[in-house]
């Protein structure tokens, strides 16, 4: 949450700070703010959008060749122009930047109250700034020692850059739990939150780890120290990601180009892993560790939101091939009930972005715990990744739209991938079905284009819905976790309530709901439990409930009884999440357009949940 970026260099810092932040918008955007050195720190920030900050500063001779700008996803205090950062110390000799949070802010503040000094915002962040200057006033410390000093006395989440009108020719930069990336141009540096706002200057790139301080000072080498005043080699990294990526490409937001780069980010995601004609399939990532997934006692599955819902289709997956139990725990509950752990257990977590920070902390604490730990992000590099003991990249290339799409099915494609490792190593899976899987998982890119091809049809439905306040979403065995990411993606860009449920619980509760107004989506696709689900459907429609049913080509039962049908190529079950899924995302997608609403960037969330 909240994009920070910083600039030191050549050229002008200002478009460069603003076209970054445009870049890292999707992190948060209640409000934006810049400030540039030119003799003194020219500071302008305002509620709202890196749009309206840009028209503000337009016309405005703001020059200069260091600078460091922020969009913010508000924590503490409300999202206003007061509020957004950066923000300047007592003496407006120095700014801030901050991502994260600091957890014993209110503590800080009272002494430095106490000492006189006076509060504009109602942020933890400005009382970092303003201990940064308590610390230079009275220590006869360096700015490198004075930011030191004050992060051995933070508990928190930080990633910030600083800039002092004394030395104009620096940047000083620190991470704790929330990300920071230093790209290195010629005689010229750029900092961000994640690598997108620097790939169009420079692809070599420093991952800062956690309590480690950037020095950047002009015409010097990049240095790097602890905040315990260690030295460290910058250990620099090529990216390998395109500009193009990052560009809507013609689509009218990144979440449609991103439902719709599906059959390649799938593909991608199984590319040199998967060898058809020979029956491996290889997770280089964790080669090392497949023994000990064999002889795993449970494997416990970690994640939030869309990347839980993944790991519960992994759940299935692991459980029908590889023969192993498995528990998914949401990362924000299982951190903090004490769970029960040991060296037989390997925790796998799951997260898009590689930041989530309650992820990060469950993994820390299964780690802690002597567990081991596989991680399967789709951010190269991201904290999470670079947490893990091994683990797999989904490579689905960057998801830009807040609502994750492309970046569930690289991970389900994962997870099966994996559940088919494990089996075959273990002997759970015969040598003929194996087979029979994989060469079904190798033209799931293919039908994954059939199910795109129906996206009229379901502007159509979506047309006859977009007024209604409820959705419910029904779905078994595989399909129950569908339901759910159904009714998430739904909620979170069309602001419709709506719930997912497995199929066979509508009679313990939901079905009291079901009347004339409430439209049922419900999964039934002709394996496993489609009678059962066939007999929800007719539950549903006796009490005048409206289904808009998921069903395989060519069924005619679910027909006669549904509203609307969306039919998807025929497929293994335990493969039909990666095609059900797909007709969902572009529902919900329809029906925010149809409503009116910011479906890149909805209302109160950010892409990247760096704070508990
Ligand atoms: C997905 O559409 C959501 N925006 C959200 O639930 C997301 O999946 C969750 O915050 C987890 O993020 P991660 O995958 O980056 O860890």
């Amino acid at each position: 949450m909240c994009g920070i970026v910083a600039y030191l260099g050549h050229q002008q810092a200002c478009p460069i700070l603003i076209n970054g932040l445009r870049r890292l918008e999707y992190r948060g955007y209640d409000s934006a703010g810049i400030a540039i050195i030119n003799e003194t720190i020219h500071l302008y920030k305002n509620q709202g959008k890196v749009a309206t900050l840009a028209q503000r500063i337009e016309n405005l001779p703001v020059t200069g060749t260091v600078g460091i700008a922020h969009t913010r996803w508000a924590t503490h205090g409300l999202p206003n122009d007061v509020n957004a950062h950066p923000h300047f110390s007592q003496s407006e000799n120095l700014a801030i930047i901050h991502n994260g949070i600091i957890e014993n802010y209110a503590t800080l503040k009272k002494i430095l109250q106490e000492r006189g000094y006076i509060f504009r915002s109602e942020t933890d962040t400005e009382v970092l700034i303003q201990l940064i200057e308590d610390i230079l006033n009275n220590g006869r410390v360096s700015l490198v020692e004075a930011v030191q000093q004050a992060l051995n006395q933070v508990i928190g989440a930080y990633a910030i850059v600083v800039i002092s009108r004394n030395e104009p020719d620096m940047l000083v930069a620190a991470r704790k739990s929330s990300p920071l990336v230093i790209g290195i141009g010629k005689g010229e540096y750029f900092l961000a939150s994640d690598a997108t706002p620097i790939v169009e200057y420079t692809k070599d790139v420093v991952y800062l780890n956690d309590e480690e301080i950037a020095i950047i000072r002009r015409n010097e080498d990049l240095k790097i120290k602890t905040i315990k005043n260690a030295d460290k080699i910058p250990y620099i990294q090529k990216l390998e990601m395109n500009l193009s990526a990052l560009e809507k490409g013609g689509f009218a937001h990144f979440m449609l180009k991103e439902i719709f780069e599906q059959p390649v980010s799938v593909r991608d995601s199984m590319r040199g892993r998967l060898d058809i004609d020979n029956g491996i399939i290889s997770l280089g990532g964790i080669r090392d560790y497949l023994q000990k997934l064999i002889h795993a006692r449970r494997i416990i599955i970690v994640g939030c939101g869309t990347s839980w819902h993944a790991g519960l289709v992994g759940e299935y997956l692991i459980e029908e091939l590889a023969r192993i139990p498995v528990e998914v725990e949401y990362a924000s509950e299982f951190r903090y009930r004490n769970p029960i752990l040991s060296e037989k257990d390997i925790v796998i977590a799951i997260s898009q972005s590689g930041e989530t920070a309650d992820t990060l902390a469950a993994i820390q604490l299964a780690k802690s715990k002597g567990a081991t730990i596989l991680g399967i992000c789709n951010v190269v590099g991201s904290s999470i990744a670079r947490e893990s003991h091994a683990g797999s990249y989904t490579h689905a290339g960057p998801e830009i739209g807040v609502a994750s799409t492309k970046a569930f099915t690289a991970q389900v494609s994962i997870l099966t991938l994996l559940a088919l490792e494990i089996a075959k190593a273990k002997g759970t899976i015969t040598h003929s079905r194996f087979f029979q899987i994989i060469r079904e998982l190798d033209k799931i890119p293919e039908k994954i284009e059939k199910v795109l091809e129906l996206n009229e049809r379901i502007l159509e439905i979506a047309r006859n819905y977009s007024h209604v306040r409820n959705f419910l979403y029904l779905g078994r065995g595989y399909n129950f976790p569908v339901a759910l990411e159904g009714a998430l993606k739904l909620k979170e860009i069309s602001y419709i309530h709506a719930e997912g449920y497995p199929a066979a619980e509508m009679k313990h509760g939901p079905i009291a709901l079901i009347d004339e107004e409430m439209p049922c989506v419900v999964l039934a696709t002709n394996k496993g439990t489609y009678d059962k689900v066939v007999t929800n459907i007719m539950e549903i429609k006796s009490r005048k409930g409206k289904i808009i049913a998921i069903v395989t080509r060519g069924d005619s039962l679910v027909r006669e009884q549904a509203d609307y049908v969306i039919e998807i190529p025929e497929t293994e079950e335990l493969l039909v999440p990666l095609l059900a899924t797909i007709p969902l995302q572009l529902l919900s997608y329809h029906m925010a357009i149809l409503r009116g609403c910011d479906v890149d960037q909805p209302r109160n969330l950010a892409k990247s949940v760096t704070v508990e």
